[in-house]
């Protein structure tokens, strides 16, 4: 069968946030994650060159966004739907795991990439479940919170990925 992609995320042309904006809140922010990710993730799993480098760019991504979402956005909406929020750290703790698989496997097998596109499947449906999260979050938070979670889901991702990447600021 063959997997489909969300088509829940609409997002606005890069850089233009409406209303002549340039920054975005955090809503729009992870957004613009999940889109990457997925881009990042599909030509992961479709090119064999520089697996290695790829691959840990995916990694870095996706754990300063995890580590992101973890510090704002799940932080704010688990007193709102603690079940939606509860099941979506299960989400991260279980890529989390596949990383720890993958990292322990030369990429050029098989194996690797059997993990690999269960990685995939699994954040596919992650972004989707986590629409929901991300609706009620336009609902429950005004306009200065969104900006303010915003800057501090920024800042919460590039601090992890410095650190997972091993660069410092
Ligand atoms: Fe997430
Ligand atoms: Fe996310």
């Amino acid at each position: 069968m063959k997997l489909q992609k969300p088509q829940t995320l609409i997002l606005p042309p890069a850089g233009d946030y409406g209303e002549g904006r340039m920054m975005p809140h955090i809503v729009e922010s992870i957004r613009e994650d999940h889109v990457r990710v997925l881009h990042l993730l599909d030509i992961l799993e479709q090119t064999g060159e520089g697996r290695e480098e790829r691959y840990a760019t995916v990694k870095h991504e996706l754990q300063g966004h995890m580590h992101g979402e973890e510090a704002t956005l799940y932080r704010r909406m688990e007193r709102v739907m603690q079940d939606e929020i509860e099941q979506s750290v299960r989400d991260h703790t279980g890529f989390r795991e596949i990383f720890g698989r993958l990292d322990r496997m030369p990429p050029d097998r098989d194996a690797w990439l059997v993990h690999l596109r269960e990685l995939q499947r699994r954040v596919w449906e992650h972004i989707e479940h986590e629409e929901t999260v991300l609706e009620e979050a336009l609902s429950v938070m005004d306009t200065p919170e969104l900006y303010e979670m915003g800057d501090y889901f920024q800042q919460a991702k590039r601090a992890m990925i410095q650190m997972a990447s091993g660069r410092h600021p």
